[in-house]
């Protein structure tokens, strides 16, 4: 038996990030789920901490992983880093490792140990670039195991083709797109602005077959691949378009009950599209993804919004928001749902 911190999915991301930077999380026991609540494995049974206090500790069976080893534990034991960031990102079979320039000087061991300690993991990778571009790419260097970049991710009882380096895709959405699945009602119109690969759209066309989803992608690569992913998960209710939102947004005028904008570095410059596809009577809803400084949070999003409303003579009703996760230190990506109305 071994206790867990029981915590609301709304609120998984930022405990677990708390949980790391105390040093309470439990390495090697597996995390557990239900439908509302994450259980976290704990080192304590309570916790003085302002942002876990709040949590109730649970008795529950656990269950190990079979990897010997946690990440951490192969940085500081094994490699005697001291300087290190125990942080990477698995997609599919890939891991992406995150680098500081002591673990660079031991990556052919860390490489080894690594792969040694999980065996799920068919290709290694280092990041060798943040998200940049139009297409919000990332460059990533190969490392070790399968030489290839491509990988499937399941996620939601769907499957997603994707190519590391030539379109983006992160896991640490996968949140969202459940929240919105269920969110939405089926048989409305969807406009997935940024669409990239599909997930948002394909995960809400399988959740509501009733739904018609316009999924719309400039990077031509993410196209073709988000082509496959409809196919793949025999998804008949999604139009893959590639094209400028900008543009497009014009054909598919008044028509959408919802949008949904995933590109939380530059969203708001495309909120003129966004009211342009939504529908005013009754009154569609926007889904707006945006990084914004910790320090200020929803406020200047909130005025942007408001401003943008008045000009139209409407008034903006927010209806949910909620910070999605950590870009960095000082940087936090947050969701706002709302109408003008
Ligand atoms: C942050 S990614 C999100 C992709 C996808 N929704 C996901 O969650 O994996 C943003 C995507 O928007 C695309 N994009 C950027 N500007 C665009 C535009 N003006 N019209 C259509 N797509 C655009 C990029 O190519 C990129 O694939």
């Amino acid at each position: 038996m071994t206790n867990f911190i029981k915590v609301p999915k709304l609120e998984a991301d930022k405990a677990r990030n708390a949980l790391m930077e105390h040093n309470l999380y439990l390495k090697g026991i597996k995390t557990q789920n239900d439908k509302e609540f994450v259980y976290f494995p704990v080192i304590k049974k309570g916790f003085k901490t302002k942002e876990l206090k709040k949590y109730k500790v649970v008795t529950k069976k656990s269950k190990e992983y079979s990897t010997t080893k946690s990440f951490r534990d192969i940085l500081v034991d094994d490699l005697h880093i001291k300087d290190y960031i125990a942080s990477y990102d698995t997609v599919g079979g890939i891991a992406i490792l995150k680098m500081t320039p002591e673990m660079k000087k031991k990556e052919k061991e860390l490489t080894h140990l690594f792969l040694q300690n999980n065996p799920t993991i068919k290709t290694l990778v280092k990041k060798a670039s943040e998200h940049h571009g139009k297409y919000r790419l990332e460059d990533v260097k190969y490392l070790a195991g399968k030489k290839t970049l491509k990988t499937q991710v399941k996620e939601s009882g769907c499957i997603f083709n994707i190519e590391l380096g030539k379109m983006f895709f992160s896991p640490r959405l996968s949140f969202e797109r459940e929240r919105l699945a269920q969110k939405v009602k089926d048989g409305s119109t969807i406009g997935v602005f940024f669409a990239g690969v599909g997930p948002f759209s394909i995960v809400i066309a399988k959740k509501n077959p009733n739904c018609k989803i316009y999924s719309i992608e400039l990077n031509r690569e993410a196209h073709k691949c988000a082509k496959e992913n409809l196919a793949q998960n025999k998804i008949k209710n999604v139009r893959v378009v590639c094209a400028d939102v900008a543009k497009y947004a014009q054909k598919i005028k008044d028509l959408c009950d919802y949008i949904i904008m995933p590109l939380p570095k530059t969203s708001d410059l495309f909120l003129e599209s966004a009211y342009t596809a939504i529908k005013k009577k009754p009154e569609g809803q926007i889904t707006l993804y945006k990084f914004v400084p910790k320090a200020s949070l929803y406020k200047d999003l909130i005025n942007e919004l408001k401003l943008f409303a008045k000009k139209k003579k409407k008034k903006l009703k927010v209806i949910f928001k909620r910070e999605v996760r950590d870009y960095n230190p000082k940087i936090v990506q947050i969701v706002i749902d709302f109408k003008f109305v």
